[in-house]
């Protein structure tokens, strides 16, 4: 990749982190930060300079305020790629306060690929997520498996974000976008020093299973044993962050190459993995045993997804490299470093 201009919204969130580390670990890549701090520590981008030995400017501004927005690239443009992360991500949030998910996710998404075209920015990664599938019965998941009905707000949110991306590259020839449906990302930076650390308490798995681990959180409640799975808990496809932030870097090749139009592809390992393996995981590689009990179902749970990865093998030249350990080691790695950091 030649000289290239990336602007990354939610670059303090955990997997934007992740990718700007990605992002300068390439020579010729200069990124600039728009982050509102709503989910996010501004501590990130010392971390980010540590590892990378690299500053980042992150501009606080929110997305939804389209002037400031303006200003912002007034100020900074030319762009050469834009990947849109910044958004809300609870479902269970988004039931108890839909507004506040289409109001936030869908008015930050019109605004950066308005701003974006007018701009003539010309390649845009949008951040969508396998909850796009809803309740689907056949597996693996393939980018062609038809959508279901989606089963929170949130996840109808990535729905209408994909297809309001596809409208904008069909409405501007000269813009390439690129849909990124990811599965379960997990994990953190190898150094141990960044990692997820949300303003939110967490409720995904993992995070909860190393809030337990350190003392911060009792137990783990597994939700269900009675799914018609291998071991009655549910299965997912979890992927290491490190993996996805690197499949931006792909995706950005790939729109260039590919020019014009909208593309999607999975992000996953391709390999289910239920709740119990995943805290045998755990275990093998803190050598502790964790407090876990089995639980009732969480509601609105699918008993097994996980990801066709063809396409994003063949066409985008991605794979994810890391496995359930590394995934969990890294992950516990960056707990024990946050609770000394804090
Ligand atoms: P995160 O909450 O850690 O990061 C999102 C960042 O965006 C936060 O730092 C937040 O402060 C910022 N932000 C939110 N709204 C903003 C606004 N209006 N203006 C400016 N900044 C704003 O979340 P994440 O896990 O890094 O997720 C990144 C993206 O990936 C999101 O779009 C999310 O929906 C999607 N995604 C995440 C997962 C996951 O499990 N983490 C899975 C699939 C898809
Ligand atoms: C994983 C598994 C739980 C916590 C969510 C979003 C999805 C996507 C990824 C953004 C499930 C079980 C969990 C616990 C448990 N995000 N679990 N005890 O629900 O697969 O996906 O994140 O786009 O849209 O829905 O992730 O980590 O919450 O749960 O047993 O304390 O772990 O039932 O089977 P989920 P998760």
């Amino acid at each position: 990749m030649g000289n290239e201009r990336i602007l990354v919204t939610g670059g303090a969130g955990y997997i934007g982190s992740h990718t700007i580390v990605e992002l300068l670990a390439v020579p010729g890549i200069e990124v600039v930060s728009v982050d509102n701090l709503s989910n996010s520590d501004p501590a990130v981008f010392g971390r980010i300079a540590r590892i990378c030995g690299r500053e980042v400017r992150n501009h606080v501004i929110d997305l939804c305020d389209a002037r400031a927005l303006d200003r912002m690239f007034a100020n900074e443009a030319p762009f050469s790629g834009v990947i849109h992360f910044a958004a809300f991500k609870s479902v269970p949030e988004s039931m108890a306060d839909p507004r506040k998910y289409y109001h936030n996710n869908i008015n930050s998404l019109l605004n950066i690929l308005e701003t974006s075209v007018r701009n003539g920015v010309p390649k845009f990664i949008f951040s969508s997520s396998c909850s796009v599938y809803g309740n689907i019965e056949r597996m693996p998941v393939s980018e062609t498996t038809p959508l279901g009905r989606a089963e929170s707000p949130y996840a109808h949110t990535k729905q209408v974000g994909e297809r309001i991306v596809g409208e904008y590259a069909r409405a501007h020839p000269a813009l390439a976008a690129i849909s990124l449906r990811y599965f379960n990302p997990v994990g953190a930076h190898a150094s141990g020093q960044l990692g997820e650390d949300p303003i939110n308490p967490p409720s995904s798995l993992v995070p909860v299973i190393t809030r337990t681990a350190i003392g911060k959180m009792a137990r783990v409640t597994v939700f269900g044993t009675d799914y018609p799975t291998r071991d009655g808990s549910c299965i997912r496809d979890y992927v290491h962050v490190s993996d996805i932030a690197n499949a931006h870097v792909k995706a950005l090749d790939r729109a260039a190459r590919n020019g014009t139009g909208v593309e999607v592809f999975n992000l996953g390992t391709g390999t289910g993995v239920s709740v119990l393996e995943a805290i045998a995981a755990f275990e093998q590689v803190s050598g502790m045993r964790l407090p876990y009990e089995l639980g009732q179902r969480r509601s609105g749970d699918v008993g097994a997804i996980w990801s066709d990865t063809t396409r994003s093998r063949e066409a985008l030249g991605w794979k994810a490299e890391r496995d359930l350990l590394a995934m969990m080691g890294t992950a516990w790695a960056w707990e024990r470093h946050r609770s000394e950091e804090k």
